[in-house]
């Protein structure tokens, strides 16, 4: 299994699950199929409504705990500091675990409420109950807030990232600040018949004989970004994780970097309104 380091030297592996949109039953099925073929990361959020589902799959899957990161977030309407104390217990609740392994703020909602929530992480992470903290959909000026304002250095930024969003100016700031990028929709999430058509992932992905999602998620971790590929299908599951026996050469790197336009499929980070 393939790790990240991250700035408190906590491991972090470079493929997880997604689960976004994952039903009870679809997720339970998924986080199981997940384990037993080789991931030890699981991505969820309060919001996403399946953290029990999540953690009974956990319990039943056998594998010990220890070896398992778990990521879950802290929603809008629970940002502030006392709200974020309340909600990440709620989450670990839910969950049934002692710990997290990571705690991200959700979306940015305004200078001041970062701030008084990541201060509640802060706790929370001193307190060993989250084996790290970070944030989620922050663009420069987001995170700048934070480390003029916190004491502890987020040690992920997870944000929407993928072969049409490739973020290179965000990532560079990160590396830059010791922050670990993680890419969220990496196959393009509800828009993926856009990644799947597109004529040069075709091209590589029938040069190294692999599918398009394969080489959208190996492309990410050439990269040294954590990647989080969602699916609730079995065979998409397991060759999501096959992305560990092959490399992509750096003229198939640039011929994939030009397929970036920049353009979002998700909310702007200065636009939640939600
Ligand atoms: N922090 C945030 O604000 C935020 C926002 C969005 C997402 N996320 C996280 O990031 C994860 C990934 O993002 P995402 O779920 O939006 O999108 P994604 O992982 O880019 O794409 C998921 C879609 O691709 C399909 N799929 C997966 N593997 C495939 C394959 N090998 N071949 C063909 N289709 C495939 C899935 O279908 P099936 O499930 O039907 O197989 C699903 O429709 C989320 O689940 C969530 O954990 C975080």
């Amino acid at each position: 299994m393939k790790t990240v380091k991250l700035n408190n030297n906590l491991e972090m592996p470079i493929v997880g699950l997604g689960t976004w949109l994952s039903k009870p039953k679809d997720v339970y099925n998924a986080v199981l199929i997940a384990l037993k073929n080789g991931y030890r990361h699981i991505d969820t959020a309060m919001i996403y409504n399946n953290e029990e589902f999540i953690g009974k799959a956990i319990k039943d899957s056998g594998v010990k705990r220890e070896d398992i990161f778990i990521t879950t977030k802290l929603w809008n309407t629970d940002q502030g500091y006392e709200k974020t104390l309340k909600a990440f217990d709620v989450s670990l609740k839910k969950l049934g675990l002692e710990y997290i392994d990571l705690y991200l703020i959700h979306w940015f909602k305004g200078y001041d409420k970062a701030v008084e929530s990541y201060k509640a992480m802060e706790e929370i992470y001193k307190n060993g109950k989250a084996k790290a903290i970070g944030v989620s959909n922050y663009n420069i000026h987001h995170l700048m807030n934070i480390l003029n304002n916190c004491e502890i250095t987020p040690m992920v930024n997870q944000v929407e990232t993928h072969v049409t969003l490739q973020n290179h100016f965000l990532h560079q700031f990160c590396k830059d600040n010791n922050i670990q990028l993680e890419a969220y929709a990496p196959l393009m999430s509800f828009r993926i018949p856009q990644l799947l058509e597109n004529k040069v992932m075709i091209e590589v992905a029938k040069k190294y004989d692999r599918t398009v999602p394969q080489i959208a998620i190996r492309w990410l971790i050439e990269r040294g970004i954590v990647v989080i590929p969602k699916s609730v299908t079995e065979s998409r599951i397991i060759a999501n994780y096959n992305v560990f026996d092959f490399s992509l050469d750096e003229d198939d790197m640039q011929a994939i970097r030009k397929v970036n336009t920049g353009r979002k499929i998700f909310t702007e980070y200065d636009n939640v309104d939600y």
